[in-house]
């Protein structure tokens, strides 16, 4: 909830108590500097005991509730037919209206079974935008994907309120173009990761579905952040201001031939699973289950993870907790525009991002704005973010650099783990950084894996900036800060 206080300004607050704490440490800037250099200025490659405020991703990171750590006691064991299977399955029977679960170890291993199954060498995947782990999974399997959100989609400034949606004319082309048998599948992400956390709208939704249904193309929702997406609508569409977010959720997943969510983004630490009302498309992919995942009774997960994560899910329709994040992610981006800081706007779900190309306009996009930034940021504060733009892109067949359409730098608010003033001390060390930005240029790789370079690639500074960013911090804020 956003509360007004009494001078005009807002403040999100917390609707929970916090029980259980883990200790944290601001370490000097002299240490920084050695742990970003030894790490490739590579925030991935961190060890989390040198991290102070910890914003790399809400992925596994979440606080969990008292109900679902009471959950995890009365776990059942069983390699077959666990009960805490069973309640998992009826949860997101009860949450998300679907009877076919299949369960996996996380969100990519639903994206590998569903690749796997439905795509065929030289397919195309249409999506409103990719996600890292999405994408190579359609590539491995020998498919392309083409992203075909709308245009507002990659202007950071724009305040368009879904800027998640297809744009439908593309969509129509698209189809037209390839050939309705040369479309595996459609893929809608909910509050779309790598736009900024942009949710799609209802409307949209109805009318991608509708080209889907009539050229007869399976329609697949990625819905790890679906609650997010559905308070969007419910806070953005004309018309849903009434609605109840469990209703919202319900009429998403109706419009889905296969909804997929990794448990680890929202309703739990770990998990994923696949869900389908389509019993045809639900026997092409069961039997890959036992062969990549597990056993049909816990895929990969254990038990503790699945009663978790059933609870998990029938928490996220409370308006109270996913609404708690998008609330503090707007306290966050609201107070980046107060100090003009260039962040994507409007606030989405999941993070605020900050747009570097604008934030570093100096830095060529060959030299990785969003690696520096975020390398900047962890020197400066202590605090860690996650490079989402050409570091995370991968090179073409033959080679070359894909440059990303936004460079981001994107400091995730997990769920329930951070306080305001966390955020504050997060905007002021960017409102310094953004004082100082001249002093800051661009990184290279000198160790590059072939797949999914962001995780473990290691770059260095292209001269020494960092130094040079360490002695102005030092006369600005002391030796130790
Ligand atoms: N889909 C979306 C939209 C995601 O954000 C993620 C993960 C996945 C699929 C893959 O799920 O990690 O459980 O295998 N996002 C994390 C992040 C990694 O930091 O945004 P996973």
């Amino acid at each position: 909830m956003l509360i007004k206080l009494s001078d005009g300004r807002s403040l999100p607050i917390e609707l929970h108590r916090i029980k259980i704490v883990q200790k944290t440490e601001l370490q000097p800037i002299d240490l920084r500097f050695k742990k970003i250099i030894e790490a490739g200025c590579n925030t991935f490659i961190l060890k989390s005991r040198d991290v102070f405020i910890d914003m790399l991703t809400d992925s596994g990171t979440n606080a969990m509730s008292d109900n679902q750590l009471a959950a995890m006691m009365v776990a059942d064991d069983a390699y077959a037919g666990s009960e805490s299977f069973f309640k998992l399955q009826s949860a997101i029977k009860d949450v998300l209206g679907f009877k076919l679960v299949l369960p996996v170890h996380q969100g990519r291993a639903a994206e590998h079974l569903i690749s796997r199954v439905l795509i065929k060498p030289g397919d195309t995947v249409i999506m409103n935008y990719h996600f890292t782990t999405s994408k190579v999974h359609v590539l491995f399997a020998g498919g392309m994907v083409e992203e075909l959100c709308i245009d507002e989609a990659l202007n950071t400034e724009s305040i368009h309120p879904f800027k998640g949606n297809m744009d439908i004319e593309k969509l129509k082309n698209s189809i037209k173009n390839h050939g309705r048998e040369k479309i595996a599948f459609i893929r809608m992400e909910a509050t779309t990761n790598l736009l900024g956390g942009q949710p799609f709208s209802m409307d949209n939704l109805k009318k991608v579905k509708k080209i889907a249904e009539i050229n007869k193309i399976p329609l697949v929702i990625d819905g790890s952040l679906i609650a997010e997406n559905a308070i969007l609508i419910k806070r953005r569409e004309k018309g849903f201001e009434k609605k109840s977010v469990e209703t919202i959720i319900h009429e998403i997943m109706s419009l889905a031939d296969i909804f997929y969510f990794s448990g680890r983004k929202s309703s739990s630490s770990r998990g994923g699973a696949i869900a389908t009302n389509n019993k045809e498309l639900f026997d092409r992919m069961a039997p890959f289950l036992p062969v990549f995942e597990g056993f049909f009774t816990y895929g990969g997960m254990s038990s503790k993870e699945m009663e978790a994560m059933a609870v998990g899910i029938r928490e996220m329709a409370d308006d109270d907790v996913a609404g708690t994040v998008l609330d503090f992610v707007q306290f966050f981006v609201n107070r980046c525009v107060e100090e003009k800081i260039p962040v994507v706007t409007p606030a989405g779900g999941l993070a605020c991002h900050v747009d570097a190309k604008k934030f570093l306009s100096h830095v060529p996009q060959s030299e990785y704005p969003a690696g520096a930034l975020a390398a900047a940021m962890f020197l400066v504060s202590g605090v860690r973010g996650m490079e989402r733009g050409t570091i995370s892109m991968e090179r073409d067949k033959d080679g070359r650099e894909v440059m990303a359409d936004i460079e981001l730098l994107r400091l995730a608010v997990p769920r329930r783990v951070f306080t305001a003033s966390h955020i504050e001390f997060a905007v002021d060390r960017l409102k310094w950084l953004i004082k100082n930005r001249h002093l800051v240029h661009g990184l290279k790789f000198f160790e590059e894996p072939p797949v999914l370079r962001f995780f473990v690639g290691k770059l260095k500074p292209v001269d020494d900036w960092m130094e040079r960013l360490v002695i102005k911090f030092k006369k600005d804020f002391g030796e130790d800060a």
